[in-house]
C-alpha cells in the first residue's frame, strides 16, 4: 500500500523535562534531543535553562526553555499553559534533604513532598488527559533507590520516590488503556550537582559495582522508556543502581 506524503506525520515528537537546567535532566533532555525530539527544558534557573538549550541547538538539536518553580501550584500551571501538548513527559525535578528524624523541619519535609511528589501529579493531571486522547504517550518519573530502601537520614526523601513508585501504578492502571506508558526510573548515586563526589562516592561503595553513575548513564534508560521500543513496558519502577537493590 502506498502511503501519500502527506499522510505521514512528520511532526516532531515533544518531550518536556523537569529539572533540565543541570545533573541527569540536562543529560535525559539533551539524549533526547539527539533522538530527533523537541525538548521543553524547565527549571527555576534561567542561565543554566539557556545553557542547556545552547548545548542541544549547537549539535542541530531543537528545544526551549520555560523556567517554572514546580513547589509553586500556579508556576504548574503557568507552565502547562506555555508548553501545550507533549509526548513524553519527564518528572525529573527534585531535590534531597537528608536529616534524623527527629531534626527534620516541616519546611523542608513540606518542599520535598511539593517538588518531588504534588508537581509530578499535577503535571500528569495537566498533560496525561490529552495523551490519552491521542492514543500515545509516555512518562517517565524518576525515582531512586532511596524508595525501595531504608536510608538512615533519607527516611521523607525515601518517601517522595516511593510515592512516585506507586502513582505510576496508579496511573498505569488509570491510563494505559488509553495507550500512554508510565514507568519510574530509579537511580543509584549518580555524580550531579545534587551533593558532592564524596557523598556519591560513599554510597557508591554500597553497590555491587563499587561506583557511581554518569547522568548519561540514567538518560539512556530515559531515552528507551520515551521510545516505542519500550511500546509493552508501563507500570514498571526500573532499577539503575548499579546492583545496589540487588544485594
Ligand atoms: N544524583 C543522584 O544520585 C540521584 C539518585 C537518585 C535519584 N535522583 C533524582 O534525580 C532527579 C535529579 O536530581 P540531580 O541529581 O540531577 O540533581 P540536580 O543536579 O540538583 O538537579 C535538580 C534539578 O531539579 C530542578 N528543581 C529542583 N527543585 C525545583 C523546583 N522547585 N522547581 C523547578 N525545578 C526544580 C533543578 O532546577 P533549578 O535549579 O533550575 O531550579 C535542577 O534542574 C531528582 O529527582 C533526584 O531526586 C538523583
Amino acid at each position: 500500500m502506498s502511503v501519500e506524503h502527506e499522510d505521514l506525520d512528520l511532526r516532531p515528537l515533544t518531550a518536556l523535562v523537569t529539572g533540565a537546567t543541570s545533573g541527569i535532566g540536562r543529560a535525559v533532555a539533551e539524549r533526547l534531543a539527539a533522538d530527533g525530539m523537541s525538548v521543553v527544558v524547565t527549571g527555576r534557573n534561567a542561565r543554566r535553562g539557556a545553557e542547556t538549550v545552547d548545548e542541544i541547538t549547537a549539535v542541530g538539536g531543537e528545544a526551549r526553555f520555560v523556567q517554572a518553580d514546580l513547589e509553586d501550584p500556579a508556576g504548574i500551571d503557568r507552565l502547562a499553559g506555555e508548553v501545550g501538548e507533549i509526548d513524553v513527559l519527564v518528572n525529573n525535578a527534585g531535590h534531597a534533604v537528608l536529616a534524623p528524624t527527629e531534626e527534620m523541619k516541616v519546611s523542608d519535609y513540606d518542599s520535598m513532598f511539593a517538588g518531588n511528589v504534588r508537581a509530578a501529579f499535577f503535571l500528569v493531571a495537566a498533560f496525561a488527559p490529552a495523551m490519552a486522547a491521542r492514543g500515545s504517550g509516555s512518562v517517565i518519573n524518576m525515582g531512586s533507590m532511596a524508595g525501595s530502601l531504608g536510608l538512615a537520614r533519607g527516611a521523607a526523601y525515601g518517601a517522595t520516590k516511593a510515592a512516585l513508585a506507586s502513582l505510576t501504578q496508579s496511573w498505569t492502571a488509570e491510563y494505559s488503556g488509553r495507550g500512554v506508558r508510565f514507568n519510574t526510573v530509579a537511580p543509584g548515586p549518580v555524580y550531579t550537582s545534587g551533593a558532592t563526589r564524596e557523598f556519591f562516592d560513599a554510597i557508591a561503595e554500597t553497590t555491587a559495582m563499587k561506583r557511581a553513575a554518569e547522568p548519561a548513564e540514567i538518560a539512556e534508560l530515559v531515552a528507551f522508556l520515551a521510545s516505542s521500543k519500550a511500546g509493552y513496558i508501563t507500570g514498571a519502577t526500573v532499577a539503575v543502581d548499579g546492583g545496589r537493590t540487588a544485594i
